[in-house]
């Protein structure tokens, strides 16, 4: 279910309030005099939140700093996330949101921070009393915070959200077809143009590199073009997301060993599902800016009919790779779809996908690696919003030199470097099939958490959608 913000006029006598900000007044709240004491020691010992239990209701009472430094902006929105506890325990349905707060930026960060951590994949308990979160609406009673917010970040939540249930979702209910139904139908929702291509079509292209993946499926490989374009937008030239769509990584022949590592694999598409719910984003909020997102799908399975080690492959733009690993599938269906943005003449692509686990042990979960060659204005642009939403960028170099390790001694290129290097060698192979400003997102590690931490629940985090959310807010305005 997703959690309800909504803009309310004035707080409901009878339900739950959050009192937010430095400037609150307390005395429209009828405590007493032991309880105003005891709210106010608890500020002086520099607790965040105090909690008065008045039976039929509860006051949850924030202390905050309004600095809005990302940090403290963070801070907050892991704030927000440390009241869900409390509000499961009260089994409260519905809140106030009551803001006393100097701007909006924090007010929206608790919010936010709250409405993230109620997130529960819950769909398979077949008992309804396995859902832990109770909270159903938020009711937000602010002078600072307006309708467009409000429903901006309704729209946000829903697409993290939405980002996390297609991530969250088994292979056996989510293949490469079911995938781009879904596309279809929530597309129409958002009003965002979707377009599928099937395997005929994909042939026609010449994908090799999806196309090699999908032999040893049994289920046909999509290829799915989503577009936004309002009349007023304000980019000539598009701009161009792409997802890895694996809905589940064996490895193929180089098969994966299963604890940690195939067992995650459900997740392998966590790319295409940012893309996607990034789309469903800025289309619901209207953003005036021209986007276009590819979304290459398919499993990566075992079979008499699958690829094989030594297979060579023509790739869409006409480069012969050697396969050398079957379970360095990615870069594969990437490298079509880079190869297929060309034609839009793109003002900047950005791919983002599950590609190496030398990227988790490089950077583990808290931070994702960006490879680019576009200029320093851009790259800054990208980790500022890193820095904003706290989906933190860190870059790896592009140099030169590493390109030695994947070249392949019969073809043109190979699919794999060697030991050193991975999650780099992978953004060179990526770079060979792009003539335009690229960048390059490797979230294996962000996409899924073992455990919920503040305000990220267990298993897939949504990464990205808030990321390239806010990237294009700040672009097209
Ligand atoms: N999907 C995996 C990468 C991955 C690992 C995602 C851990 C999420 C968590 C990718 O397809 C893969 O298997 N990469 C290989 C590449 C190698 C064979 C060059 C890897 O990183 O081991
Ligand atoms: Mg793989
Ligand atoms: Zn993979």
């Amino acid at each position: 279910m997703i959690t309800k913000i909504i803009l309310a006029k004035n707080a409901t006598a009878s339900i739950s309030s959050i009192i937010f900000g430095s400037n609150k007044n307390l005395d429209a709240y009828n405590f007493n005099e032991k309880e105003l004491k005891y709210i106010l020691s608890e500020k002086e010992n520099d607790k965040k939140i105090t909690v008065i239990n008045h039976f039929d209701k509860q006051y949850y009472i924030i202390n905050n700093s309004e600095e809005q430094d990302f940090e403290n902006i963070q801070k907050t929105r892991v704030l927000g996330s440390n009241i869900m506890s409390e509000i499961n325990k009260n089994k409260n349905t519905e809140i106030d949101f009551i803001d006393f707060s100097e701007n909006e930026t924090i007010a929206s960060a608790f919010i936010e921070g709250l409405a993230l951590s109620n997130y529960q994949f819950s769909k398979y308990f077949s008992k309804e009393d396995e859902r832990r979160h109770t909270l159903e609406t938020i009711n937000v009673v602010s002078k600072n915070i307006n309708l467009k917010e409000t429903e901006n970040l309704n729209s946000l939540i829903e697409g993290v959200y939405l980002a996390r249930d297609l991530s969250n979702e088994p292979y056996s209910a989510l293949n490469s077809v079911q995938l781009s139904k879904i596309f279809i139908k929530k597309g129409k929702e958002a009003d965002l143009n979707v377009e599928i291509l099937n395997k005929k079509q994909i042939e026609t292209l010449k994908m090799g590199g999806l196309l090699a993946v999908n032999k040893g499926s049994a289920i046909e490989p999509t290829f799915s073009i989503i577009e936004w374009k309002p009349e007023n937008h304000k980019n000539e030239k598009p701009y161009i997301l792409v997802g890895k769509g694996i809905v589940f990584d064996s490895g193929g022949y180089s098969i994966k060993p299963t604890p940690n590592s195939m067992d995650l694999m459900k997740h392998d598409m966590a790319g295409a599902a940012s893309v996607f719910s990034a789309m469903y984003v800025i289309a619901k909020q209207k953003l005036p800016i021209h986007v276009i997102a590819l979304i290459p799908a398919t499993d990566n399975a075992v079979d008499a009919k699958s690829y094989v080690p030594g297979d060579i492959i023509k790739m869409h733009n006409g480069l012969n790779v050697e396969v050398l690993n079957t379970d360095a599938e990615g870069r594969l269906i990437l490298a079509d779809a880079l190869s297929y943005a060309k034609k839009y003449n793109p003002q900047l692509v950005i791919d983002i996908a599950t590609l190496t686990g030398a990227q988790v042990v490089a950077i583990g979960h808290q931070g994702t690696a960006i490879l680019s060659n576009a200029d320093e204005q851009t790259k800054n642009l990208l980790k500022e919003s890193g820095n904003n939403v706290f989906e933190r960028l860190v870059e790896l170099p592009l140099w030169e030199e590493y390109g030695e390790l994947i070249k392949s001694s019969i073809a043109d290129i190979k699919n794999i470097g060697g030991s050193e290097a991975g999650t780099i060698t992978a953004g060179k192979f990526l770079e060979k099939f792009t003539d335009y400003p690229w960048a390059h997102l490797d979230i294996a590690g962000p996409s899924i958490y073992k455990k919920q931490e503040n305000y990220v629940t267990e298993g897939a985090s949504g990464v990205g959608v808030r990321l390239f959310a806010d990237f294009f807010k700040k672009i097209s305005f």
